[in-house]
């Protein structure tokens, strides 16, 4: 009762403006939506560079008025790189922050950990970047706006047969992974369509360290290429034993690659090796060439990765759908969700099909100097 009368009395001297800190609890001053990403462990540069983009978009969207009259306020949580957080902080978004619906994350199986949770309270929720299929086929209430991996692994399995014109191609996977599990699975399936052989298929635990027994092996049975769908702590220091092994052949990978970690540990070693991801600041529309601009400005200088231009554009594609749901109900704000039809996004123009994903490019990178280099987009 305290609370309340105190914040009307704010209200009344200082004007609405105070509302948003002063009373969050006894009313509807703004729509809550919630974040969850690993902003620190060992995905870190994941969580860090997906919310970067996130927040710059919930900023331009308040800047330019808002939705439904109101602010968004954006609640981000950490999901610490750890299965487990996933529940426990969109548990806390959903039950105790009132969101009324939810972005993230990057990885697969931490999206799976909690798209049960947005299902079963009908909260949506917009994955910005998780390739996996599984991931919307959780539920209708379970959207992303990037490509999934039958896409992306068709795309590594065609650049392996015709840019690297390898006919033996061992593949090193993560079975902690859900991502890389599939990615894997997807790649194997078009390389082998294509007339390629599959040399060697072996397994590591996401976080290992060493992995020169699997290398050894993969050496000595001489393929054209490693295919490696893994996150980038795991990708660099496989590419740096590989290297002190001796295995001289192209090694590649998806976009778990992303991150400007994968140079820092992997240095010399990761030189030359390609993958494929959403985005890249040099392709791109008018709309992408602003973004860059922005990002710049609001993150000291930073030049946006695909994981802020698919955190961008996940706040966009929901903040498009609230305003045209014409309410923030949760049932309305799926349907408007489900109806997103030629969003110009940063990472391209988006269309939710009937799976609840986005049918995109993709573009694949070289790594050159320390940087990472444009070589090709491939449509879907
Ligand atoms: N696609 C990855 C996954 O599903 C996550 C990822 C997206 C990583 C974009 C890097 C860049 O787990």
């Amino acid at each position: 009762m305290k609370t309340l009368t105190l914040c009307l009395a704010t209200v009344a001297v200082v004007g609405a403006v105070m509302l948003t800190g002063g009373c969050k609890k006894s009313g509807g001053d703004t729509i809550k939506v919630g974040e969850f990403a690993s902003l620190t462990g060992k995905e870190a540069t994941f969580g860090i560079s997906s919310h970067e983009g996130t927040q710059l978009a919930m900023e331009e969207i308040n800047a330019a008025g808002g939705v439904l009259g109101k602010k968004i306020e954006l609640l981000t949580e950490d999901t610490q790189s750890k299965a487990g957080e996933p529940a426990t902080v969109v548990n806390k978004l959903v039950a105790r922050d009132g969101v009324i619906a939810v972005l993230g994350e990057v990885a697969s199986s931490r999206s799976l950990e909690a798209a049960p949770i947005c299902q079963q309270n009908k909260i949506p929720m917009v994955s910005p970047s998780s390739t996996n299929p599984k991931v919307t086929e959780t539920g209708d209430f379970i959207f992303r706006v990037c490509f999934i991996d039958p896409f992306q692994g068709t795309v590594m399995a065609n650049f392996a047969t015709k840019t690297l014109k390898a006919k033996k191609v061992a593949v090193l996977t993560d079975v902690k992974s859900d991502y890389s599990k599939g990615l894997a699975k997807f790649f194997k399936e078009r390389f082998t369509a294509n007339g390629g052989t599959i040399g060697t298929e072996l397994d590591y635990n996401g976080g290992d360290k060493d992995f020169k027994a699997q290398l050894t092996a993969i050496k000595a049975a001489n393929p054209d290429g490693v295919f490696i769908p893994g996150y980038y702590t795991d990708a660099a220091l496989i590419c740096v034993q590989a290297k002190q092994l001796g295995l001289n052949v192209p090694l590649f990978g998806g976009d778990g690659w992303e991150s400007e970690e994968l140079v820092k540990i992997g240095g010399d070693a990761v030189e030359g090796n390609y993958f494929s991801t959403h985005y890249h600041p040099d392709v791109g529309s008018d709309v992408s060439r602003k973004f860059v601009e922005n990002y710049r400005k609001r993150w000291n200088g930073k030049t946006p990765n695909a994981l802020a231009a698919c955190g961008y554009d996940s706040a966009l594609v929901l903040g498009d759908a609230i305003k045209r749901a014409g309410s923030t109900d949760g049932q309305k704000v799926r349907d408007a969700l489900a109806a997103t039809k030629n969003f110009q996004a940063v990472t391209g123009v988006i269309t939710v099909n009937e799976s609840r994903d986005a049918t995109k490019s993709a573009v694949i990178l070289q790594v050159k100097g320390g940087k990472f280099n444009f070589l090709e987009t491939v449509a879907p």
